[in-house]
């Protein structure tokens, strides 16, 4: 065991050659601290940014190339050479180093292996930019593309809620305010309820990606720059809609985009948390709504006899991490002065996982959404005894020229009878009933069932069949939109060159 502390007080002697390997380092004597190196890398996680870094990059020179700040064989050097790199990171032919590596982030590691690549003309792609603007224009490039894979995963998700409540049209249960049966509404409408608020969680998905699509580059360290960069041209590159942006200040610190798509994935996971809830509350013994599927529960090492909704426990936990990841990073800006700080590069880890977190809990969801059994007659049960079709009584006097509020003390006496006599509202003979509430005829058994009562809620997002019909199609036609968008996602303009090759053409 190595009982040698390091204190930390040593000097950075054996740090040798001055660091910042080659992107700086000019102005200093000495090496850094391997201890400060460490703690200040952001080469093992912002490696992920790699394959967007290049896409950046490439945007970068093809524009220098355009304008004439990069010329001739230069410019078709660093071109070539970026695109190489990328086809073999692309490939896995080359990977970039998780630790060990003498590069700070994964901009360094980038720029020097190009110039292992190509040589000096590889120290002029950095004209005109700063790793300021570079890391944030990969930044956006990453989200973007994050975003696109939760909306494509939030649609598949729906849609298995939706291919449920078309089985379900007609199968009745309590619908619950303050957990406490309240009135009958359909199992379609339950859930289709979760699929809305996911769907407008795709919505927000997509707006978010709207909104990260603007253009830092051309903003250089945080004063924009001197060389011919054309900022409108990269952004077109890149497939930023809105161009470049408005600020250059604001463009190197502005991580209000990671900010949004830290609380779109809360919020989702949220909902995610609300539905996983309801699975471990409606597997339980005591309601029983639903069993799952063996493929998606587990058992206990000591109880033989369990069945345990873990999956769903699991997802209603990881709604929690990612919260925190929001709240961790609005902390981290709050304060900050412009432009760009370092404490900006803590914007990474926290999308990282919480992108990471709701994709894989959006996966898993719809694998558990597809292993639930439903059990109707436990639903059927669950009418029973709770006298749902109070209001149903009330309303229906109401109607008959009673006023609310003396039909609502009547349909209580009625209750009361039907309690004290063990049975439900439909099964008192008419005398009784007309005991309770003198107005009432012999339709009134029309309207005390359940699937009366659900009928009979007729209004727009109500449980009445013909309502459902309505939402299920609207649903539908939501998710199918969501999926072609997240799917037909066009490459940004500067990636479809790379891979026809035409990196290169119509360059002087
Ligand atoms: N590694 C940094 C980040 O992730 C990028 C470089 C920022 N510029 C600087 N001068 N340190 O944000």
């Amino acid at each position: 065991m190595n009982t040698e502390i390091d204190t930390g007080d040593r000097p950075a002697d054996d740090a040798g050659e001055p660091s910042g390997e080659g992107l700086w380092g000019g102005r200093f004597r000495s090496g850094l601290h391997p201890a400060i190196h460490d703690f200040t890398n952001s080469l093992p996680f912002d490696r992920r940014l790699v394959r967007h870094d290049l896409v950046g990059s490439l945007a970068h020179a093809r524009t220098l190339a355009e304008t004439g700040v990069l010329e001739g064989e230069d410019a078709r050097a660093v071109l070539r050479g970026l695109s190489a790199l990328l086809e073999d990171v692309e490939a896995g032919e080359v990977r970039v180093p998780e630790g060990g590596s003498p590069d700070e982030d994964v901009h360094g590691w980038i720029e020097r292996s190009l110039r292992e690549r190509i040589g000096e003309p590889a120290g002029r792609l950095h004209t005109g930019r700063s790793r300021n603007d570079q890391t944030a224009v990969a930044l956006r490039l990453w989200t973007r593309d994050a975003l696109v894979r939760l909306a494509g995963a939030a649609a598949e998700l729906c849609r298995a809620w939706i291919d449920e409540a078309e089985q379900h049209r007609e199968t009745a249960l309590p619908g619950y305010t303050h957990l406490q049966r309240a009135q009958p509404v359909t199992l379609a409408h339950h859930l289709l309820a979760h699929a809305w608020s996911v769907l407008e969680d795709g919505r927000r998905l997509r707006s978010v990606h709207d909104a990260a699509g603007v253009s830092p580059l051309g903003a250089g360290a945080l004063a924009g720059t001197s060389h011919d960069v054309d900022p409108e041209r990269t952004a077109e590159l890149l497939g930023f809609e809105q161009g470049p942006h408005p600020n250059s200040l604001l463009a190197v610190a502005d991580r209000d985009y990671v900010a949004e798509a830290l609380f779109t994935a809360s919020l989702l996971m949220t909902h995610l948390s609300r539905w996983a809830g309801e699975v471990v509350l409606w597997s339980s013994t005591e309601f029983g709504f639903l069993e799952l599927d063996d493929s998606v529960a587990q058992g206990s090492s000591i109880m033989p006899q369990k069945k345990n909704p873990e999956a769903a426990e699991v997802l209603r936990g990881k709604a929690g991490r990612v919260a925190g990841r929001l709240s961790g990073f609005l902390h981290t800006l709050k304060g900050l002065p412009f432009a760009y700080n370092s404490d900006l590069q803590e914007d990474k880890e926290p999308l990282f996982d919480a992108m990471d977190t709701a994709e894989e809990s959006l996966r898993a969801a719809r694998v558990l959404a597809r292993g639930v059994r439903w059990r109707p007659e436990r639903m059927a049960e669950a009418l029973r005894g709770g006298f749902l079709t109070a209001t149903e009584l009330a309303d229906y006097l109401a109607r008959r020229g009673v006023p609310f509020r003396e039909a609502h003390e009547q349909v209580g006496r009625a209750v009361m009878e039907a309690e004290s006599r063990g049975t439900e509202l439909w099964e008192l003979p008419l005398e009784v009933i007309l005991e309770a509430c003198p107005a009432a005829g012999e339709d009134v058994f029309e309207v005390l069932s359940p699937e009366a009562a659900c009928r009979s809620h007729d209004t727009p997002g109500g449980p009445a069949p013909g309502r459902v019909a309505e939402q299920l199609e609207e649903a539908r036609e939501r998710v199918d939109e969501l999926r072609t968008w997240s799917r037909e996602r066009p490459e940004p303009p500067v990636v479809r060159f790379h891979r026809s090759g035409a990196l290169l053409e119509g360059l002087a």
